[in-house]
């Protein structure tokens, strides 16, 4: 007994060991705030644990008190999110499935491009790295990982997109599981229209990445010297996929056991108190506080002026103090407003006279709200936020409004709703309930499934079959035409045996006629 704990505890000391002093390099290209924030946690986390880690970010953490991190800022592709009007067009009607898969294409290409441009980034060219941890979101840093000949692990700040899940193995079926990027309304139940718009969007979007990203960003990282084998074969050389989905903000669906969800808040941070101003003005709201954010990509521009009409009446003739971010001017809010470009959100909605919380529905301003007990008013504009929407609704935590159609009557008429009908507090907070019931927090999870990779060189014995597996394998298409040609043989082989059953048949009765005529015939002339 003694023998084995002491055998144990070494064993654990060298797993520990071995896995002490990675080399690690962390890659989310997106430039989203609350894409980075998800992973800072993470980041720290492994630093702290004694691995060095390099991370490429947008949104640098720049934390000096950290020794063995080192951050490689990429804020450029802000820029280049603004130019090609990535939010603009992904808010577009899902009819215009196509200008969002050309709107990937194009992103794919220049965010390459962007990158192999960045001083920095070229200057760990000829590093080594035992682990490359990327964002499994868009196709364009697969021929960075494959750079570097290491395991690598996809990690997604809500739902893994439609490529990686299919290069893991995970169900990507386009009705029970459409892509997060088409804005479809309402998921539980697509009409045809919608069913057929996913199963097309489907087939394009992996069509386009297969036929004509790769090669494309084959070619861009080559010839900048950033050599990689076989993108498809790197993308599918992924050994774990890190999601950020939680039974309560997503649809239930199947994932493989190199699917780990870490949707558990995360990037949730330890209570701050507040700077002393916004202390004041939410005590001072005992009639309840407001908050209203649109997130961090939700940018004043993205505003009609008939929206902003609309908030700022409406605002004016509530018994509320609001406190509202924005990034942008807006000129024109009552007294009992007050605006701010940036605004501490999680201690915000700690602060218990904070009633309604109004979003744009990402993510993790649902997971903020609910955690603190507080209903939403959502009012969605591209991605992922219309299904988190209308998932709200659905629970009963929430309402929705349209963006396109928001009227002041209308946002009034809400607030007043979520205000008064108790339910939706009720529920928001029977939410949180089960959304705080975890079993290991998952930034604890993600540790240990980052050195789980880092101590076995990769996971390949958890890669499912079906990533090798030819599609005419998937779906069965020799068998199910073997089958269709042995039952096409039966059926003409009954049709044969009818053929000359039929021939027989008239034969038989033909002569059976041609003899009663003629013995009608004879009998004629007999009588004659
Ligand atoms: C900075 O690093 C320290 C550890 O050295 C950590 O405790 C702290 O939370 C980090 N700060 C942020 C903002 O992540
Ligand atoms: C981490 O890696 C970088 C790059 O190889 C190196 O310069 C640095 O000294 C390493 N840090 C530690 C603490 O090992
Ligand atoms: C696949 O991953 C292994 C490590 O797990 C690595 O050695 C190999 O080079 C990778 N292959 C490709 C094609 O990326």
């Amino acid at each position: 007994m003694k023998i084995s704990v002491v055998a144990n505890c070494l064993l654990l000391c060298l797993v520990v060991l071995k896995c002490k002093g990675a080399k690690i390099l962390g890659i989310i290209p997106t430039a989203s705030y609350s894409h980075q924030i998800t992973f800072q946690p993470l980041w720290t986390e492994l630093s702290l644990r004694g691995h060095n880690v390099t991370v490429i970010t947008t949104d640098p953490l720049n934390n000096a008190s950290l020794n063995n991190f080192r951050e490689i800022d990429i804020s450029e592709i802000y820029d280049l999110f603004r130019n090609i009007q990535f939010y603009e067009t992904i808010s577009v009607n899902p009819v215009y499935f196509w200008k969002i898969v050309l709107l990937l294409r194009n992103i794919c290409l220049e965010l390459a491009t962007t990158l192999i441009e960045n001083e920095e980034l070229n200057a760990i060219k000829n590093e080594h790295f035992d682990l490359v941890i990327a964002e499994a979101h868009f196709p364009s840093i697969v021929g960075f990982i494959g750079h570097y000949k290491c395991p690598w692990i996809g990690v997604s700040s809500m739902e893994s997109s439609l490529q990686y899940n299919v290069a893991i193995g995970n169900p990507t079926h386009p009705i029970l599981h459409p892509d997060y990027n088409l804005p479809l309304e309402n998921l539980e139940n697509l009409n045809f229209f919608e069913r057929l718009l996913s199963f097309l969007y489907r087939t394009l979007y992996i069509f386009v990445i297969n036929t004509y990203i790769f090669p494309k960003l084959s070619t861009i990282y080559d010839e900048s010297g950033w050599k990689s084998p076989p993108l498809i074969q790197v993308q599918n050389n992924i050994s774990m996929l890190f999601v950020t989905t939680h039974p309560i903000f997503h649809k239930i669906r199947p994932s493989l056991p190199n699917t780990i969800s870490i949707g558990n808040g995360m990037h949730f941070k330890k209570p701050h108190p507040l700077p002393e101003d916004l202390k004041q003005f939410l005590d001072e709201g005992k009639n309840g506080v407001i908050y209203f954010s649109l997130g961090s990509n939700v940018n004043s521009n993205l505003l009609t002026e008939e929206f902003k009409k609309a908030v700022i009446e409406s605002f004016a003739e509530i018994p509320h103090k609001v406190l509202l971010k924005m990034d942008g001017e807006i000129q024109g809010f009552s007294e009992n407003v007050l605006v701010r470009k940036w605004l501490p959100q999680q201690d915000i909605l700690r602060h218990p006279n904070v009633k309604l919380f109004i979003t744009q529905g990402g993510l993790q301003s649902l997971q903020e709200s609910v955690v603190n007990g507080i209903p939403l008013i959502g009012i969605p504009f591209f991605g992922d936020q219309i299904t988190n929407v209308n998932r709200m609704v659905k629970k009963g935590y929430g309402i929705k409004l349209d963006r396109r159609t928001i009227t002041k009557e209308l946002l009034t008429k809400a607030i007043k709703e979520v205000m008064s009908n108790a339910s939706y507090q009720e529920t928001a907070k029977a939410m949180g309930e089960i959304f705080r019931d975890e079993e290991i927090p998952s930034l604890q999870r993600a540790v240990y499934w980052t050195e789980y990779v880092i101590r076995h060189k990769g996971a390949k014995h958890l890669k499912s079959p079906i990533v090798d597996m030819p599609a005419w394998k998937f779906y069965m298409l020799d068998v199910l035409g073997f089958l269709a040609i042995i039952l096409i043989l039966i059926l003409f082989v009954i049709y044969l045996l009818l053929r000359t059953l039929f021939r027989r048949l008239t034969l038989i009765i033909k002569k059976f006629y041609l003899n009663v005529e003629k013995e009608r015939d004879t009998t004629v002339k007999k009588d004659k």
